[in-house]
């Protein structure tokens, strides 16, 4: 079940500014919801810009298991005829979601509204990771798990309900995984669904849900949380879905561009949906010099051209409260902050334990191992930036996509080259990775 047996080394190193326009593939949380719609919605559904990577193909091929005609009619385009809400038939095989939590997690929850068993598996990285927080909210819809391994971890077997019950659901962390796994079982169910999460996750299932046709209220919920209700058993119908650039795959680009002296990048069509925003905000505070320009909107995902030029950055305290909106460019912020001056406190990092890898522990690692400062007090992180890098390590990459970019960024303006383990992973969200870098002008071997 890995999926790169034979692991691939990488080399950053300095090599003068990086200019020009790159545009970053499709966002991978809206790719998998695409793909997971348009397999519900009754008829065909037409998704352009769709994120070709391993963690999306993973889900296409389980919704084509699950009885979706997928069709990819040009790149990044895809049609989808899909089964109608409760309408997946019962997959021939286990169904492998490689190294996505994601994928896996979505899915789960649309089977477990549906009167089918499957069996759940992935690379050694997901099998580690808790699954528990799903199996929870989906046994209370009425699904069941008839094997998992131990602490709820992959693989497992889940029988989706013969009769989904609507709940209501409080989720315990801020987990856009968890709360549309309990919207898409919902689907299923008679009456009215309700999540309520006391800190707002990104609301792309939310958005793409109505766009599909389904009728859906997101209100309120104490100073920073949400109630979101769905109304049960909707007549989804096919739509056109155009993915905008995923901005967690832009942070790669945004930061090199911004630490290496010279820098003047264009990224293009980047979703800027402000539930996933918190790192640029960040940067700015840190005195970041990103503009953005030609705000429009698609699918009520808005997105904009960025400019970014390379800026000197100082420390900044990040409050936990942000930590939803930028969970995922934790690894790449500590690479700009050992180049800012001054020190970064970074607050409120538990759920970073239970990514691709325990990520605070694979982005002290990485930044130890190449001469930069830090703590980790609880669930802070600590980085002492000194405005340069030694760098000339060699990073371990856990099987984590995210660690091995945020490594090779910072080899392209540390002193010394940066090395990573195994670059193979980057396939899963950013495929094409290295050469959209060197075509900027990085240099990568
Ligand atoms: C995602 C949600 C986040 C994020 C992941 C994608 C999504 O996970 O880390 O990369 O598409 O819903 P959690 O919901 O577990 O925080």
């Amino acid at each position: 079940m890995t999926a790169h047996p034979n692991p691939s080394p990488m080399t950053a190193g300095r090599n003068g500014p990086l200019k020009g326009r790159l545009r970053v593939p499709g966002d991978k949380s809206i790719s998998h919801r695409a793909l997971i719609l348009g397999a519900l919605a009754v008829g065909s559904s037409r998704i352009s810009g769709l994120l070709e990577g391993e963690d999306v193909i993973n889900t296409g091929k389980a919704m084509a298991a699950l009885g979706a005609r997928i069709e990819r009619v040009g790149e990044g385009s895809w049609e989808v005829n899909g089964v109608g809400v409760g309408g997946f038939r019962e997959p021939a095989a286990t169904l492998d979601f490689g190294n996505s939590g994601t994928g896996c997690r979505l899915v789960m929850g649309a089977v477990a509204g549906c009167p089918i068993t499957a069996q759940f598996d992935g690379d050694a990285s997901l099998r580690k990771r808790p699954m528990q927080r799903i199996l929870d909210p989906v046994a209370m819809i009425g699904a069941r798990p008839l094997a998992a391994a131990d602490g709820g971890r992959l693989p497992i077997t889940l029988q989706g309900a013969r009769d989904p019950i609507p709940i209501v659901y409080r989720t315990p962390a801020a987990s856009a995984q968890i709360k549309s796994a309990v919207l898409l079982a919902g689907l299923a169910a008679p009456g009215e669904t309700t999540v309520i999460e006391s800190e707002a996750s990104r609301d792309h299932t939310e958005l793409m849900l109505r766009h599909f046709g389904a009728t859906l209220t997101s209100e309120p919920e104490g100073a920073h949380g949400r109630r979101i209700t769905l109304k049960g058993q909707p007549e989804l119908a096919g739509a056109a879905v155009t993915v905008p650039a995923d901005p967690s795959s832009a942070a790669f680009p945004l930061v090199a561009a911004l630490i290496v002296p010279g820098s003047d990048l264009i990224l293009p069509g980047v979703m800027t949906n402000p539930l996933r925003t918190g790192l640029i905000a960040t940067l700015r505070e840190m005195g970041a010099q990103i503009e953005s320009v030609e705000e429009r909107t698609d699918a009520g995902e808005p997105m904009a051209d960025l400019r970014v030029r390379a800026s000197a950055l100082r420390g900044v305290e990040v409050p936990a409260l942000r930590a939803p909106s930028m969970i995922d460019e934790y690894p790449v912020l500590a690479v700009a902050a050992a180049f800012a001056e001054g020190t970064t406190v970074m607050r409120g990092l538990k759920e970073l334990r239970v990514k691709e890898s325990d990520r605070l522990a694979a982005t002290a690692d990485m930044l130890r191992a190449n001469g930069v400062e830090l703590e980790i007090a609880g669930d802070d992180m600590i980085v002492h930036g000194k405005g340069t890098v030694p760098g000339g390590g060699l990073v371990a990459t856990h099987m984590d996509h995210r660690i091995a970019m945020s490594a090779l960024v910072m080899g392209f303006a540390a002193q010394r080259p940066v090395r990573v383990d195994d670059a193979a992973f980057i396939a899963t969200s950013f495929p094409g990775f290295a050469d959209l870098m060197r075509s900027v002008g990085a240099a990568l071997s």
